[in-house]
């Protein structure tokens, strides 16, 4: 089937994930986070993702809001950061991450093209209504689909599901786009069309499936399709 919808993943692959504490430490005054910046976005992220899968795993579901606090509240204590105004800041930049440069154009040349665009995230419904519309893409995307509609993360294929009972088309229609390598590997194994953005030329995750493409960016994402 030739596709007729792209859906993206939200975090970490149309909004950079890295860009709270990144800004947060150019800020004047925060010395102490400025050194250790990056191994704190690092540790965030990788701790709020592993508390979606074991919540997933255990049926302990809670939503985004509460792993992206969990996960930040583990970081700043390996990092030794005990500061509560520091995490304010970080966790309020949470919800106005700018996009990476090229989604704005890239969504509009797709949506240009006659295909249809959304996100499936883990994000709740409210964080991504605030980082959809900092980045200005709300008129560049058709639906923006929120787990907490099934209950649980991903790569649970009930969350997949939720694409083709929106839009009404059949998986192999689907283009599924995610910078995360296990996201990618779960919606190829669920059926859809997969692209893994591999921004940091990751190896390849080793799971049930593979992605059918490996892209650099977002740039030639409508050239694909
Ligand atoms: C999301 C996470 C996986 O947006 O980044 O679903």
């Amino acid at each position: 089937m030739p596709i007729t919808t792209c859906i993206f993943d939200a975090y970490g692959t149309l909004f950079d994930v890295n860009a709270a504490a990144r800004e947060a430490a150019r800020e004047p005054g925060r010395t102490a986070l400025a050194e250790v910046w990056p191994k704190l976005a690092a540790d965030w992220r990788s701790k709020q993702l592993e508390y979606t899968w074991l919540r997933a795993v255990a049926g302990q579901h809670c939503d985004f809001w509460q792993v992206t606090q969990d996960g930040l509240d583990w970081a700043l204590e390996a990092a030794k950061l005990d500061d509560e105004e520091l995490r304010e800041t970080l966790l309020a930049l949470y919800w106005q991450l700018s996009a990476f440069p090229e989604v704005p154009d890239m969504l509009a040349e797709l949506q240009g093209a006659g295909f249809k665009t959304g996100i499936l995230s883990n994000g709740s419904p409210e964080m991504l209504e605030g980082a959809v519309k900092s980045a200005g893409l709300s008129e560049l995307l058709n639906a923006t689909l929120s787990v907490e509609t099934v209950g649980i993360f991903k790569p649970h294929v009930t969350v997949y599901d939720m694409v083709c009972d929106h839009f009404g088309c059949a998986n192999d229609e689907v283009l599924f786009v995610s910078s995360n390598g296990w996201d990618a590997c779960g919606a190829a194994g669920y059926g859809f069309q997969t692209a893994w953005v591999n921004r940091g030329g990751a190896p390849m995750d080793r799971l049930y499936a593979k992605p059918h493409h490996v892209l650099a960016d977002l740039t030639t994402i409508p050239a694909l399709v």
